[in-house]
């Protein structure tokens, strides 16, 4: 069959790269993919959010399965319109999808099923705000979160009152987040480590997938800005057995029950971003999505056929498919832009890939990178992924920096501590 990977990034990339190994897909399509899915796929140029082109492409190729990476698209209604046409298609509906859109309706739905999560309230004015933070009812720092899709930076810890109040005007008065700082959550700050859990959801049953720890900051030790993510490594060291049980039975099994019940069948992944505090896990979000760069890990373990795996999701008998991880422990660093994530240049040159590459053992996938007169030019603030799995994840990571230190482009930066456990938040 014929499948299209909507997006650009690493992801992308990774997932295009393992549909690519599967003997029922004939041919791969990348929409509009990046300099290295050109490698395992065939670039289409159409963006990820023209859903009209995107689907009239599928209806014209006849594609027999469109999986979409990014959440633009799923919130704009693409697996609506693709069911519409009785096109296959791998991501939640726009309402399904709702669950990563709207922090208010996770937090809410959250609420009223009982899976943990921390204390909050909603609130739609300045004064609002100002009163709840004055009463200090969640103590200091607390989380402001805007309520819609902010590409990840409308979360703010607030150590104090003050930084609270200018942060809560900056969402609900100057409307810096625009049109998803009309309501903001005030939530209590959690204490503990984060850990990362996703599974395939058919809309009743789910099937876990590897789990992945992601490091978020910008910079090594935690430090700096949240990023979409710098790298991850998988499994997660943190996860045990007995945390993999309490996850699916209380957490993401209940969620794709109760998404059902309200009349929002997910069909997907369903990614929860989850704080382990002395008291259990408590959720900081839900993604209706693969994750960005686990996802790059995870497919390095991955043995079993993806393409088996998401069709047995979409034909909603995803139990049926017996899914099957490499013990081996698998990382990614992610090379960045200089100064991303916040101003970065885009257009260098990017050398020494074959090199990277002729590393036994080393995957290199691309995010933002394009082709052009013969050369791989930056193109984005994540640029790549470089990646390998070994039989212990120090060695994994060993060959990865081993990697990473043949690329170069100007000003790039990557963390040199991924894989080690984070400090835990105190
Ligand atoms: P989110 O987009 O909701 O996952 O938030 C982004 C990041 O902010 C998370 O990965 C956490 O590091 C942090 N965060 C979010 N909510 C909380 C919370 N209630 N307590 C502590 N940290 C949080
Ligand atoms: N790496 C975090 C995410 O994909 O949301």
């Amino acid at each position: 069959m014929k499948v299209l990977v909507v997006g650009s990034g690493g992801r992308e990339h990774a997932l295009a790269w393992k549909i690519a190994q599967s003997p029922r897909a004939e041919k791969v399509f990348c929409a509009p993919g990046n300099g290295g899915t050109r490698l395992v796929a065939e670039n289409v140029p159409i963006a990820e959010t023209d859903i009209a082109g995107l689907a009239d492409f599928a209806e014209r190729e006849a594609v027999g399965l469109t999986v979409v990476g990014p959440e633009a698209p799923l919130t704009l209604g693409l697996a609506d319109e693709f069911e519409k046409r009785r096109l296959p298609v791998f991501g939640p509906t726009k309402k399904a999808a709702e669950i990563e859109a709207s922090k208010v309706f996770a937090k809410e739905f959250m609420e009223r099923h009982r899976i943990p999560t921390g204390r909050f309230r909603v609130v739609d004015s300045f004064d609002q705000a100002r009163k709840v933070l004055a009463s200090g009812e969640f103590g200091y720092p607390v989380v402001l979160k805007a309520d819609g899709l902010a590409a990840g930076k409308g979360v703010v810890v607030c150590p104090n009152q003050k930084k609270a109040e200018d942060t809560a005007g900056e969402m609900l008065v100057q409307k810096k987040f625009g049109p998803a700082g009309r309501r903001v959550v005030i939530e209590e700050f959690l204490r503990g480590r984060e850990v990362s859990f996703m599974v395939v959801s058919d809309g009743l049953r789910v099937q876990p997938l590897a789990t992945a720890m992601d490091h978020k900051a910008a910079y090594d030790g935690d430090k700096g800005p949240n990023t979409g993510g710098m790298g991850a490594v998988s499994p997660s060291p943190l996860m045990t057995e007995k945390l993999f049980k309490e996850v699916l039975t209380t957490v993401v099994g209940p969620a794709v029950t109760r998404l059902l019940e309200e009349g929002r069948k997910f069909k997907g992944v369903l990614y929860a971003g989850l704080m382990i505090t002395e008291s259990g896990p408590r959720v900081l979000e839900f993604n209706g999505r693969f994750g960005d760069p686990e996802t790059q890990a995870q497919m390095l373990r991955l043995e079993s056929d993806l393409v088996d795996l998401l069709m047995a999701a979409v034909e909603e008998d995803v139990l049926r498919e017996e899914v099957r991880w490499s013990a081996r422990p698998s990382g990614c660093v992610v090379m960045a832009s200089g100064g991303y994530p916040v101003h970065y240049e885009k257009g260098k040159t990017i050398t020494g890939l074959d090199e990277a590459e002729s590393i036994p053992g080393v995957a290199v996938f691309h995010a933002g990178t394009r082709f052009e007169s013969g050369s791989y030019l930056t193109s984005g603030g994540r640029v790549l992924g470089v990646c390998a799995s070994e039989p212990d994840l120090a060695g994994a990571m060993r060959k990865i920096y081993e990697g990473c230190g043949r690329i170069y482009f100007e000003a790039m930066h990557y963390r040199r501590d991924i894989g080690a456990l984070k400090e835990e938040r105190t």
